[in-house]
């Protein structure tokens, strides 16, 4: 399983921050994934409490239980949620099909929201070296959804929010503490699976040993890692 809390270790702190959650807030974290943003935001919100929301039964399972957290399965946006202090999200809401229209949900629902989303592709040097790597592209943009300010305001307008402001934070991304497990790491995400499944074998053998190569010259001896931008997004 990708390590998504080792990957995160430079920005979860600052996302953490930027939230804002105080004791005794209502939380609804969007898109929780595993879990980890939830945990931080109950042990902020306590006695507070937190709801986890999220698509992915799989990814719900391996949340942690914590006495003031709970899980919901469900599409954030169209789900008919109570009323919340803090909406906040880690990459969970750029991948939605009518993002005006989710976000109208969201505003109904959130007092205000602090979002953590990636720059376009091109800040992002994980999103552009490990495809080059392999010898192709990722067809999936969604990810970057977000990434182009003066449209991501513009959903956000529209859907309600006044003036939403952003913040740039630019950290590495932590893939393993060395080559192997970053490799394992790398291959076990989706979009260099289904690059890799297009390539014939030899194209896709010279892909993984430039994959080695690529994740080698990003040893610091502090782990691989590569850079990246997000932009916290915070909206009333
Ligand atoms: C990149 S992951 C981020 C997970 C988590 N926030 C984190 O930072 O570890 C995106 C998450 O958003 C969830 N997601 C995508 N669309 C969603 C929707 N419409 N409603 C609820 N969750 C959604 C996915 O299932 C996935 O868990």
């Amino acid at each position: 399983m990708f390590d998504y809390e080792a990957e995160m270790r430079f920005y979860q702190p600052r996302f953490r921050a930027a939230c804002g959650v105080r004791a005794g807030d209502r939380v609804l974290d969007i898109g929780c994934g595993s879990g980890q943003t939830t945990r931080d935001a109950a042990l902020d919100a306590a006695p507070g409490v937190v709801l986890g929301v999220d698509i992915s039964e799989n990814r719900l399972a391996q949340a942690p239980r914590l006495a003031n957290v709970s899980y919901l399965l469900a599409d954030a946006a169209t789900y008919e949620f109570e009323r919340f202090d803090v909406g906040i999200s880690r990459f969970g809401v750029m991948f939605f099909a009518d993002p005006v229209a989710a976000f109208s949900n969201l505003r109904r629902a959130c007092g205000r929201i602090v979002l953590m989303v990636w720059q376009p592709r091109v800040e992002n040097e994980w999103a552009r070296v490990i495809p080059a790597a392999l010898g192709g592209a990722f067809r999936d943009d969604s990810p970057f959804s977000l990434g182009d300010r003066s449209r991501a305001r513009g959903i956000l307008t529209a859907a309600g929010f006044a003036e939403p402001t952003f913040t740039e934070l630019r950290e590495p991304v932590y893939y393993g503490p060395d080559v192997q497990t970053a490799y394992d790491n790398v291959l076990q995400l989706h979009e260099p699976q289904k690059l890799l499944a297009e390539l014939d074998p030899a194209a896709a053998d010279r892909g993984q040993e430039a994959l080695r190569e690529t994740l080698a010259a990003h040893d610091t001896g502090d782990g691989i890692l590569f850079d990246s931008a997000v932009w916290i997004i915070e909206a009333m």
